[in-house]
């Protein structure tokens, strides 16, 4: 494989001096990795390059119709000082899942993995030390064509951003009041709900919004066509456990399919849960909740790798799930997860690459 080139930055900035402040995604290092994509010369021209601003057209074709796909994962530090990336390869391939459905040309998935390396030999400074932190990897393509004819585009950008971060709660892994919303959803069988668009997100905003304005941190989100089933919770994939057996929405079209939910699903399998992939609907849940059988619920992604739920709220009624705290899977499941991540325990699926 070629090397990649490296134009150093001039002047670097100073990093955070409290790494117990850092928030989610606020902060970014002083290099990024760029390549280009254009029907001569296909993906090309992958480049180390001082972190800037990019300079584009107003009548660019990601401005206007969001022909946009991201990931996102994690480089931690291990107690050795060695940077470990988690399951990197899976986030590339998803990330030509997505480009496929989105008519976004295909990446050489191992030449973007030599490229993330490269940048983090460059940028290891910047990974933090302190418990609960990482450095946060951000892989992104635009649209770059210019016009307003709406077609797919013929010239993308890929970058890699990186951004050293903590939890993504303010309080971390703390119980949270969800709002299930009845009346909005987020994707549709058929749509593009499977894929890590930026149009997902974008769609999510408003419900997210009224739901914190009622005093909730996110949305439960319910199946599009039937409003019954259980999809999704603001940005994460959702897990309950009834007892010992822990259930989770099956992947249908409209659901992402989750890389940490992938890895607590295993987890689950190994520790000797019985693992549930299947319809759920939100009166089983109710039910569940109000009868005390379902014990634990919490949503699962890489930002906040599991947040717990304490309540819900569904047409007016509130129910505690459990006793409204952590529960013990729950506890187990971050501690498992977070242990390989960090390079602290075994990892008998070989998901903890080192840098
Ligand atoms: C995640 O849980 O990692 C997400 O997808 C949220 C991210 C968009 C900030």
């Amino acid at each position: 494989m070629q090397s990649i080139p490296v134009r150093y930055a001039q002047t670097l900035k100073e990093k955070p001096a409290d790494e117990t402040k850092l928030g989610f995604g606020k902060i970014f290092t002083d290099h990024m990795l760029i390549m280009d994509y254009d029907p001569e010369h296909g993906w090309h021209d992958m480049r180390i390059v001082p972190y800037a601003p990019f300079s584009m057209d107003p009548a660019s074709m990601v401005l206007h119709y969001g022909q946009a796909i991201f990931e996102g994962l994690k480089c931690y530090r291990d107690a050795s000082g060695a940077l470990r990336l988690f399951r990197p390869m899976d986030n590339f391939r998803r990330m030509n899942r997505s480009a496929a459905r989105m008519c976004i040309p295909q990446l050489d998935e191992e030449a973007c993995l030599e490229g993330l390396r490269t940048l983090l030999a460059v940028e290891q400074g910047w990974a933090p030390h302190a418990e609960g932190t990482a450095l946060y990897v951000r892989p992104t393509i635009i649209a770059t064509d210019v016009g307003l004819g709406v077609h797919v585009s013929h010239t993308y950008r890929f970058f890699i951003i990186l951004s050293p971060s903590g939890a993504y709660y303010q309080d971390g892994l703390a119980p949270v009041g969800i709002y299930v919303e009845d009346e909005l959803v987020r994707a549709v069988r058929g749509g593009i709900g499977f894929t890590k668009a930026a149009a997902n997100y974008a769609a999510s905003l408003y419900a997210g919004d009224v739901a914190e304005r009622k005093g909730y941190a996110q949305v439960l989100w319910l199946d599009g066509v039937h409003q019954r089933y259980i999809e999704e919770v603001g940005s994460m994939n959702i897990m309950f456990a009834f007892g010992d057996t822990i259930v989770t929405p099956m992947l249908n079209g409209s659901i992402l399919p989750g890389i940490t939910r992938d890895s607590i699903l295993t987890l689950a399998n190994d520790f000797g849960y019985t693992v549930e992939e299947r319809r759920m609907s939100i009166e089983e849940v109710f039910e569940g909740a109000r009868s005390g059988k379902m014990t634990e619920a919490f949503g699962t992604g890489t930002a906040a790798v599991v947040s717990p739920v304490g309540s819900l709220c569904w047409k007016g009624e509130v129910v505690r799930i459990g006793d409204g705290g952590i529960g013990p899977i729950t506890q187990r499941m971050y501690d498992a997860l977070t242990a390989i991540q960090r390079g602290e325990a075994a990892d008998p699926h070989g998901w903890s690459v080192l840098v």
